[in-house]
């Protein structure tokens, strides 16, 4: 696939799906950005202009992800591209697996695993053949964390679909990244002590010794929608978050 690659980016406004977004368009990508505030949008194409090569290789619209009837709209707004992702991100579904309110996880479920699904089912009749749809899931589903078992079901119910997409939508290409925790304005809705105990927390148990960063996630993110032999693949980018402490 050549570098002139088009992307549509879900969640493109913040965090991994903005520095996705970012290093596309600085790889002179046409790129296409959807979040639902229309202020966060205005602000990161503002942003993204100083990386596009062309002013018109960048543009986005205000979109719930969750809402089938408005992204059909948006993708026949935007037409024909070749790789999709998925980089909305959840909410709820932490919490102790005795505690936790079946109705939060149902909203987790709605905010992410639908969220996901219902954009990748509504972008197939415009990706290309040989285009490619990368899923962002999470080191929960991968590290047996206590308090994350909701969160661990939504994103390895979407991990699990992947390797069957790759088989079912081929010759396109369908991967899943799985990071660790990230530095990025989602954890912003935290209280200050709480997402610095977070990170820190995080920081000593990877070997790397630190959290990640969103333009860190996004060169894996592109290595996976460009590589023209990778599909079925869930990779790792957690610092080595989810293989526990030493022996
Ligand atoms: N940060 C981490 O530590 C971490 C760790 C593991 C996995 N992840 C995953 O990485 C992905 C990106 O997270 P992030 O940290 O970059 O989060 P973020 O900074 O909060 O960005 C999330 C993006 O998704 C958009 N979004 C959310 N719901 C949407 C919807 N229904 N329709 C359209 N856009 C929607 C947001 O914009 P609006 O709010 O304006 O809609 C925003 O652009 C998520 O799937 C998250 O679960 C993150």
């Amino acid at each position: 696939m050549s570098e002139q690659a088009r992307f549509v980016i879900i969640g493109g406004t913040s965090g991994v799906g903005l520095a996705t977004a970012a290093a596309a368009c600085g790889r002179g990508s046409r790129v296409v950005i959807a979040g639902r505030d229309p202020q966060k949008l205005a602000t990161a194409l503002d942003q993204l202009q100083a990386h596009a090569v062309e002013a018109d290789a960048v543009s986005g619209e205000a979109v719930d992800a969750g809402d089938p009837v408005a992204l059909a709209g948006f993708m026949a707004r935007v037409g024909p591209f070749d790789h999709l992702i998925l980089a909305a991100s959840g909410g709820k579904g932490a919490g102790p697996f005795a505690e936790i309110a079946e109705a939060d996880l149902r909203k987790g479920f709605d905010a992410k695993f639908w969220v996901h699904w219902h954009a990748a089912r509504a972008a197939l009749p415009y990706l290309a053949e040989r285009g490619s749809i990368t899923f962002v899931t999470a080191a929960s589903a991968r590290m047996a964390a206590p308090g994350t078992s909701g969160l661990a079901a939504i994103n390895a119910a979407i991990a699990g679909m992947v390797p069957v997409l790759a088989r079912e939508l081929a010759p396109r290409r369908v991967n899943t990244i799985s990071p660790g925790v990230i530095d990025t304005a989602w954890w912003d809705q935290q209280a200050p002590a709480m997402k610095e105990a977070i990170f820190a927390g995080a920081s000593a148990g990877a070997p790397v010794g630190r959290v990640g960063q969103a333009g860190e996630v996004a060169e894996a993110i592109l290595a996976l929608a460009l590589n023209g032999f990778i599909t079925g693949a869930l990779l790792d980018i957690d610092g080595g978050l989810r293989l526990g402490a030493p022996a």
